[in-house]
């Protein structure tokens, strides 16, 4: 697909985005008949018009890969489940987690960010939000691959492909098996969690199946945890790029949230989403086809100098900041308060008490395994040793 896909254009995709920006705001891509709208205003339209970019491309029985009407009662379904109360009670949770995590690593006074921080916490969040069992929570790992990759098929139809989709259907069969007993559980015995709450969300007398919950218990893995992780990641690449910033931070925490923001615009987890054409569509005077592919290019659109001015600088006072992020209109995330919350904690914790951070080299960062994932595999940073905390004591966030 173009070199879009090259690992020095995914590390910093957005010189390239401009550059087909400006020659033509619609592309398609002969090679993959792949359609690529990069504008913002065209990204956020198409994104409202489900008449005629359909969400009916995934490869599975997920939310977000359904159009209305059936799309609006699963949503409603979940949304009883996933209320911003029960987003709130996670705080103190995630807080505690942080803070172990960290505790494992601050003595040293090297880590991963990713692999020993980002990638874990949203993970274990998930785990305790679903009341997954601690013994089986390498699982979800694994699990979390296998979903990940499947990106690798979009516009493909090789043997590579096939293979993946074949790896994907075992993992489905394998997360079915390991779900239908975690069901039985909370059916004979409820609990305060997710799968409880899943269980017993009604609406006009129709529950959730079991296909519907599986469902969405893998994609809770895939876009709880990833695009977290990325986010996380993406924040602290920031920081080090713009010192300047990051000393403000120190002096203002207050400014976190807004960061947070910024780093979602300037460096989107997830830099495009796909859709399929339902009919003929014309976007800028392009007519694209019916039943073709098209990716909703939001990392380009949240650079895009007609909507946001300086665009290319990373502005953690920037206001307003209408980023497509986390997508819009029906399907816009679900998760958006808890990847807030989360970030919000995890980069706070980072910030009181790994001094001063530096990458720990000048290599080039390896891109992460999804395509449309933005961050990097590994984050290597130095930083002054410090003391572990007790994971007991409360701290106000
Ligand atoms: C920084 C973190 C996150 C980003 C950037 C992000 C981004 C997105 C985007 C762009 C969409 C819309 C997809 C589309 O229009 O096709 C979406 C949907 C969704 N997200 Fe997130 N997400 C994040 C975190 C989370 C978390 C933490 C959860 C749950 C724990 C979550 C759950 C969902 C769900 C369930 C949907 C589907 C909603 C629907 O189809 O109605 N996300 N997310």
């Amino acid at each position: 697909m173009l070199n879009l896909l090259s690992d020095a254009v995914r590390r910093n995709p957005y010189p390239l985005y401009d550059q087909l920006r400006s020659a033509s705001p619609v592309l398609h891509d002969p090679q993959s008949d792949l359609w690529l709208i990069f504008d913002y205003l065209d990204v956020k339209q198409a994104l409202t018009d489900h008449a005629a970019f359909s969400s009916c491309y995934g490869p599975a029985e997920w939310m977000i890969f359904l159009d209305p009407p059936r799309h609006a009662k699963l949503r409603a379904l979940i949304a009883q489940a996933f209320t911003p109360r029960s987003v709130a009670n996670l705080e103190p949770r995630i807080r505690e987690l942080s803070r172990q995590l960290l505790n494992q690593t601050i003595e040293r006074g090297e880590m991963d960010l990713a692999g020993d921080f980002a990638v874990p916490l949203p993970m274990l969040v998930i785990a305790d939000m679903l009341g997954i069992p601690d013994t089986d929570r390498s699982q979800l790992k694994h699990w979390n691959d296998a979903i990940l990759i499947m990106s690798y098929t979009l516009g493909r139809q090789d043997e590579a492909a096939a293979q993946i989709a074949n790896e994907f259907n075992a993992t489905t069969v394998e997360t079915n098996e390991y779900l239908t007993g975690l069901l039985a559980e909370r059916r004979a015995s409820p609990r305060d969690d997710l799968l409880t709450r899943l269980l017993a969300a009604e609406v006009e007398g129709e529950h959730l199946t079991q296909a519907e919950i599986l469902g969405f218990f893998q994609l809770l893995l895939l876009a709880g945890s990833e695009t977290t992780t990325n986010l996380i990641n993406n924040a602290i690449l920031c920081f080090i790029e713009n010192p300047h910033q990051l000393a403000q931070l120190y002096t203002t925490p207050d400014l976190l949230p807004g960061a947070i923001e910024e780093v979602l615009r300037y460096r989107s987890p997830l830099q495009w989403m796909p859709r399929a054409t339902r009919c003929p569509v014309t976007v800028q005077g392009q007519l694209i086809p019916p039943g073709k592919m098209v990716l909703l290019m939001m990392g380009a659109a949240n650079h895009d100098p007609r909507q946001f001015s300086n665009a290319g600088c990373f502005d953690i006072r920037r206001d307003p900041n209408p980023h497509l992020a986390f997508g819009h209109g029906i399907h816009f995330c679900l998760g958006a308060a808890l990847a807030r919350l989360e970030s919000r904690i995890a980069l706070t914790d980072l910030l009181e008490r790994v001094k001063g951070f530096e990458l720990m080299s000048d290599e080039p960062w390896e891109p992460r395994e999804g395509l449309h994932v933005h961050g990097p595999n590994h984050l290597p940073l130095r930083f002054a040793p410090g003391p572990q905390r007790s994971p007991m004591v409360a701290r106000a966030v």
